[in-house]
């Protein structure tokens, strides 16, 4: 399997700049995933990595070889869309066959492409039936066969589970994690779904306007992210983002807006106002009315139960607005007064241009 490298790539469609300078290294084997919120320019940069869109400048390079003005054919490279269509006609084994045919391979070698792949996707019994009888989530699959038959250098993946409802993307997407722990393929895989990027990633690329905000692991992206917008991203429900100011005399206190105050120990921060950022499962309710870790006290608004844990949406005194969580069992209801302790192992500040600070 193959490596691919993006060397300061731009592209504009007009005078429309959709990609920006981007750089990025996909390592042989590993399943990058490419995370970003809709016209962030996921789907062009899978694009120009597959052929389908041309690169204005900068180099592309599949497996060590300049590919940037290849032929999508002479790539080798195999992309799945959200749309996978199939030729109604046909069976499940010719949908699959087609393009070897195409390109004249021998019919035994074909047969046994298409058995394995079959195979590998749990649907031997499936190949001779017609996309019109089966589910979504077989006929995904067929996609993804017709990609695997072409034994290519890399899997590209352009949002392939969102015509599927929401059990059924969950199963395809640990399906797909397997495969791609079978068959250590360098995989891309776009999608604006940030569970799906943290549950099928060894690295994530985030999308915003055109950039790269991080690269990183899942965790590094979840617990260090790199700038505001990365923080709100990723995570659901999302980050809270709260409004500090940072005393000055170097004790590194952060004062709220509803007077509460507490340590946020990043040392090389300057004075000033920021905002503070802190998960919800960052924020919990304390029973003990005397406990030492207590920030800050709130009012319970719309209580969410999730079974194993219970999100509350709380107000501060001074109107500020943050989700806490509470235990499974909490009995705290809507208009009850909770008590708020902020982990101070996970904080982070955001200064007005969006840069991340995290306590070490
Ligand atoms: N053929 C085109 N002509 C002009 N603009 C285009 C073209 N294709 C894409 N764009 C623009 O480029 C930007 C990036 O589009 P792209 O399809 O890559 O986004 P995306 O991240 O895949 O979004 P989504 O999640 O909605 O699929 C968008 O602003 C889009 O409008
Ligand atoms: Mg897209």
């Amino acid at each position: 399997m193959a490596p691919i490298k993006l060397e300061n790539v731009s592209k504009s469609f007009g005078n429309v700049n959709v990609i920006n300078d981007i750089s990025l290294a996909v390592e042989a084997g590993e399943l990058m995933v490419f995370l970003g919120p809709s016209g962030s320019g996921k789907s062009t940069l899978l694009r120009m990595i597959a052929g389908l869109e041309t690169i204005d400048s900068g180099a592309l390079m599949i497996d060590d070889v300049r590919s940037e003005n290849l032929a999508p054919g002479q790539r080798n490279v195999a992309m799945v869309f959200q749309n996978y269509a199939l030729y109604p006609h046909m069976t499940v084994r010719d949908n699959m066959a087609f393009g070897l045919r195409n390109i004249g391979m021998s019919a035994d070698e074909i047969d046994a492409r298409v058995q394995e792949a079959a195979r590998m996707l749990e649907m031997v019994e499936l190949l001779e039936r017609r996309p019109a009888q089966l589910s979504g989530g077989q006929r995904q699959r067929v996609a993804i066969g017709r990609a695997i038959v072409k034994e290519p250098k890399a899997f590209l993946f352009d949002e392939p589970l969102s015509n599927l409802d929401a059990a059924l993307r969950v199963r395809t997407r640990v399906e797909l994690a397997q495969l791609h722990n079978r068959m250590k393929a360098t995989m891309i895989y776009v999608t604006h779904d940030q569970t799906e990027a943290m549950t099928l990633a060894d690295r994530i690329v985030v999308l915003n306007n055109c950039r790269i905000e991080q690269i990183g692991t899942p965790m590094e992206v979840y617990l260090r992210p790199a700038s505001r917008f990365v923080a709100g991203f990723v995570g659901s429900p999302g980050m809270n983002f709260i409004e500090v100011d940072l005393a000055g005399d170097g004790t590194q206190i952060a004062r709220l807006n509803d007077g509460s105050a507490l340590k946020v120990d990043i040392p090389e921060m300057a004075p000033g106002r920021y905002e503070m950022g802190v998960r919800p499962e960052a924020i919990r309710v304390v029973e003990d009315e005397n406990a030492e870790e207590v920030t800050t006290t709130a009012t319970v608004g719309v209580v969410e139960r999730l079974g194993e844990r219970t999100l509350l949406y709380c107000t501060l005194a001074d109107g500020t607005e943050l989700i806490a969580t509470d235990s499974g069992r909490s009995e705290t209801r809507t208009g009850d007064q909770v008590r708020l302790a902020f982990d101070a192992t996970a904080l982070h500040l955001f200064d007005e241009a969006g840069n991340a600070y995290h306590v070490h």
